[in-house]
């Protein structure tokens, strides 16, 4: 969503000024640091004391005089580093919004995959690989800093260190090393600048070399820069934490020496495995700000209808609100009898529904607006010190803010989303969506007065539309006409170390809640800002739940935190329409789905602020088909772009649409699997390839699930692209042709076109074989029906598949009652030899039609076996 009052430029991707505080890194490093005492080592556990070795150099507020230090080995491939002060309560993210992970009890330090060693006076550290004692992180020569205010640790890597992770962020996937500074402070971030903070944090990094890939994650929430500088030395690259708050509180992973899936998978057992989302969440979503009316809606989903672009969701921006305040409904634009005519329709052709709700709240004392005196009645709302309302000024006016700490908090949402979006008598939506939820203001600083500020801004904007006639018909079969395009006690308010927040004139408080804000429990936004979105996810996840218990939500949010995954999905915030954008949502999004466990993920297809061209959205609708939240979505001041506005970008849809839904049910088993070990729905190609260098700089390509390399066009006027295959063998999605590369194993399924996946779930699949460089290949699938939390309430249908020596074998457990049939079995790469040959079900001769197209070398077998049981196809 669009915030008002920022410069907008068009153009060129915008970016942000590197300008932290800095200081001489030989000033920091002339700091005492500390020295090490009373080290107590027990089982995998050392305790020790921290000392400071000497004056402290305060240069941010007066060094901690005494620290403790902890290291637990938790796994055989982690380890816990904890550094904090035992003589205060400093603040650390509480367990109740990230749950710590379970360890192993039993490890032992010295054949761990990875080992601490420390020197003691002064006290450094270091991380080190027990197979070959490589160094992995090292504190050495950077003495550590510990004040009230400012944490600082920093470690030297390799010379041209592959960094990825450390996000939001805007930077290509390989992190840049010269002067790079990350910011993880939650900011509304219009247009998100590279280089600048953006809306969510996620302090982890994975490094990878050729001799292995390894994980770092701070849990820490409180305001930081994380620097990445590699002129400070001329043999290596300095990371440096700058930390305002908290505690010092990491963890090392192994990761491995020959495959970075393992270090994914480390990561998900610390930050938990993403949420399963329902089946039809794989559907294609349409959404923009600026669907004036009911009657735009219902225009939408018939056009689609009618331009034969499979639409599964529709979604409605704060349009809907009057008065831009959430629970409500304007009574003349969207008067609820017509909504829930929609909602109605919808649900009776298979489709869904989707309405926004931000977590402000209208601050309404005077006004007839239940959700804020219910809200006030219950004393939910986030306060100043004095115990007044932390005010905010959002979509509406001034606002409240929900206080997701107290604890009456979910009781409110819960009946607040029961009450109004309830199936009887209100809305029935399907998922919802969360924005604004950094949290968002708009009041400018200082802030003096905020109700003048409304004024000032017009909060909420006037609506100048056209108001419909309330029983205008709606889903008339009419095609409507269109036309080509259509217009549419420590100083926390302002503290020494200065992070490089992009809001405003770097003041914390900028353009959201203030930092002195104070949680029922006490706790302040200064340390809780940076997972304020996040707890909204969780609450959010849970009120759709209580409405519909037992089955699976799809929640969308704009602000995350570690772990968010487990709750919600998310979209990468207000883009714009270029060609920069395009290309850099592909890094974007392996970031959430590769590395911070956040696979439900895409960027706003064909760009959110500014106009986009025709070329430009096809190409994009190409590349949005195989995002795994796929989402066409733009801003009120932009021109319309839903796919069927222009005849190329309609076909571009069709296109991609067909393929991404012959492949919803390897795309649905790979995300089962992401659910069970985190291993990560999309791939950057040194995750596959990773010995081959020439991999690690690459984010236009990525791995679509485990098998499908994706290789978008990436200029503009562009109708081909140089792609880079690593030495392995690849098939062309469309022609079959093999093309040589060397290696792996690639297997797909596809069933038909369909208009929705409710349709697409009755169609008989088809198996493609193509067989890697060795000539085998393997493949699973994973079904259930689409919605049960508990998927053994319906069944699971779990089968594994696996081809060699002329023999398909296809092998599981047959739980959900599929219903449909394998129609056809294809062979690519084969030998005319194989071709000459007869295939046989089950040891049936006669009852399958074979055909090989000698040019391609694909063997094509229609089958059509009932898909209850295992089979085998062989060729002889
Ligand atoms: C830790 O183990 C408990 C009990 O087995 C389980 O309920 C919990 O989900 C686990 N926590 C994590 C983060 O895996
Ligand atoms: C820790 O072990 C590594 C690997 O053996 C070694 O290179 C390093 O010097 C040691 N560091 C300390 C602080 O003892
Ligand atoms: C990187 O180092 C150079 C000096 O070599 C310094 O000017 C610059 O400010 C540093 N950048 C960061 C982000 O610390
Ligand atoms: C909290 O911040 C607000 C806004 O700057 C200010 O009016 C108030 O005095 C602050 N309260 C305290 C106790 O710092
Ligand atoms: C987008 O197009 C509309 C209609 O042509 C125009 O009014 C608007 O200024 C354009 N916006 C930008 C950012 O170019
Ligand atoms: C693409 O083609 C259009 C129309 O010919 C032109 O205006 C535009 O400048 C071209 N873009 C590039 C990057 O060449
Ligand atoms: C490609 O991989 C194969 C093993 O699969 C190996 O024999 C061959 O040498 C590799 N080629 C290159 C150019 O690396
Ligand atoms: C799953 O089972 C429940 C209970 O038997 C049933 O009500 C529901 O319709 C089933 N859902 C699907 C998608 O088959
Ligand atoms: C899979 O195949 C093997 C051998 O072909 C058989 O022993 C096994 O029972 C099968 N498993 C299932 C789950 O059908
Ligand atoms: C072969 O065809 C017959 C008759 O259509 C059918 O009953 C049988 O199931 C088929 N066998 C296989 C293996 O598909």
């Amino acid at each position: 969503m669009h915030l008002l009052g920022e410069l907008v430029f068009l153009g060129a991707l915008l970016s942000a000024q590197v300008s932290a505080t800095w200081t001489d890194p030989s000033v920091l490093d002339a700091c005492p640091g500390y020295t090490v005492s009373n080290v107590v080592t027990e089982g995998p556990t050392l305790n020790a004391d921290l000392t400071l070795a000497g004056e402290g150099c305060n240069v941010f507020g007066t060094d901690i005089p005494q620290l403790s230090l902890s290291v637990t080995y938790e796994t055989d491939a982690r380890i816990h580093l904890k550094i904090s002060d035992p003589s205060n309560t400093r603040y650390e993210v509480p367990e109740s919004v990230f749950p710590r992970p379970n360890n192993s009890s039993s490890v032992s330090p010295s054949s761990a995959q990875i080992q601490f060693n420390y020197t003691e006076s002064p006290f450094s550290f270091t991380i080190f690989r027990t197979s070959t004692s490589e160094v992995l992180f090292s504190t050495a020569n950077h003495a550590l800093i510990f004040e009230s205010q400012y944490l600082r640790v920093k470690t030297s890597l390799p010379k041209g260190a592959n960094i990825y992770g450390l996000g939001e962020h805007t930077n290509p996937f390989r992190l840049p090393t010269t002067n790079t500074i990350l910011t993880l402070w939650s900011r509304d971030s219009y247009e998100v600048p590279i280089g600048s903070n953006l809306y969510g944090n996620h302090p982890v990094y994975f490094e990878h070399r050729t001799t292995g890939t390894h994980g770092v994650f701070l849990l820490n929430s409180n305001g930081m820069d994380i620097k990445i500088n590699d002129t400070e030395s001329d043999d290596q690259v300095t990371l440096e934490y700058n930390v305002i708050g908290g505690i010092l509180d990491f963890y090392f992973l192994a990761g491995s020496e020959n495959d970075p899936l393992e270090l994914a998978k480390q990561y998900a057992e610390v930050v938990g495995v993403p949420a399963e989302v329902p089946y039809w969440s794989f559907g294609l979503h349409q959404c923009r700000f600026g669907y004036n009316s009911f009657v735009d809606v219902a225009d939408v989903v018939t056009n689609y209808s009618a331009a034969q672009i499979p639409l599964e969701t529709m979604w409605t921006d704060i349009d809907y609100m009057q008065g831009r305040r959430i629970f409500t409904v304007d009574p003349n634009y969207f008067p609820l009898a017509r909504v829930r005519d929609i909602v109605d329709y919808l649900h009776q052709h298979d489709q869904k529904y989707i309405l926004m709700t931000d977590p402000a709240v209208a601050y309404t004392p005077d006004e007839d607006y239940a959700p804020y005196h219910r809200g006030t009645e219950m004393d939910v709302w986030l306060k100043l010190p004095n115990g007044s309302f932390s005010l905010g000024l959002v979509w509406p006016g001034v606002t409240v803010y929900p206080d997701w700490f107290h604890p009456d908090i979910q009781t409110y949402w819960n009946n607040e989303f029961e009450t109004f979006y309830n199936p009887e008598s209100g809305i029935d939506i399907d998922g919802a969506w969360i924005d604004m939820n950094e949290p968002s203001s708009f009041c400018f600083q200082p802030c003096t007065d905020i109700f003048n500020q409304a004024i000032q801004q017009a909060l909420p904007p006037p609506r100048t539309a056209p108001i419909p006639d309330p029983n205008t018909p709606i889903f008339v079969n009419s095609s409507k006409t269109l036309t080509k395009r259509v217009e549419a006690t420590d100083n926390i308010m302002d503290p020494p170390y200065e992070i490089n927040n992009a809001a405003d004139g770097r003041v914390l408080s900028a353009k959201t809640a203030w930092v002195n804000s104070t949680h029922a429990n006490g706790l302040v936004e200064y340390d809780t800002h940076n997972i304020y979105g996040s707890m909204m996810s969780v609450s959010t996840h849970l009120a759709m739940l209580a409405r519909r218990p037992g089955l699976r939500t799809l929640v969308i949010t704009r602000s995350t935190f570690a772990g968010a995954g487990r709750y919600v999905g998310k979209w990468l915030g207000d883009n714009f329409s270029s060609w920069g954008m395009y290309r850099q949502s592909i890094a974007g999004m392996l970031g959430f789905a590769s590395i911070y466990q956040v696979p439900m993920v895409g960027s706003d297809i064909c760009g959110y602020a500014e106009n986009t061209t025709e070329t430009l959205c096809a190409r994009w609708a190409m590349l949005g088909g195989f995002y795994p939240f796929m989402r066409n979505h733009n801003s009120d001041t932009s021109i319309s772009q839903e796919y069927y506005r222009w005849p190329l970008v309609a076909e571009a849809a069709r296109n991609v649409l067909d393929i991404r839904y012959r492949l919803m049910d390897y795309l649905y088993t790979a995300f089962h699997t992401s659910h069970l070990d985190g291993t990560p729905l999309l791939q950057p190609l040194f995750f596959k390839y990773p010995k081959d260098p020439s991999t690690y700089l690459i984010d236009l390509q990525f791995l679509y699930g485990p098998s499908i390399l994706v290789s978008p066009v990436t200029e503009e006027n562009s109708t081909s692209v140089t792609i880079y295959l690593p030495n392995d063998t690849f098939y062309d999605f469309l022609t079959f042709e093999k093309i040589e590369g060397q290696g792996a194993n690639h297997l797909g399924y596809k069933s038909p076109r369909a208009m929705t996946t409710t349709e697409l779930r009755q169609r008989d699949f088809e198996i493609l074989i193509a067989p890697g460089t060795d000539g085998t290949a393997k493949g699973s699938l994973y079904v259930d029906d689409g919605e049960s939390i508990d998927a053994s309430v319906n069944g699971t249908t779990e089968v594994e598949f696996s081809f060699g020596d002329n023999v398909l074998t296809v092998n599981g457990t047959f739980g959900f009652d599929l219903g449909v049939s394998i129609s056809r079995v294809r062979l690519l790469g084969a030998s005319a030899d194989v071709g000459a040959k007869n295939a046989s079900v089950n040891g049936l001769q006669g009852n399958v039609t074979t055909s090989y197209d000698a040019e391609k070398g694909v063997v094509d077998v229609e089958i059509g076996v009932p898909f209850d049981k295992g089979f085998e196809v062989v060729w002889n």
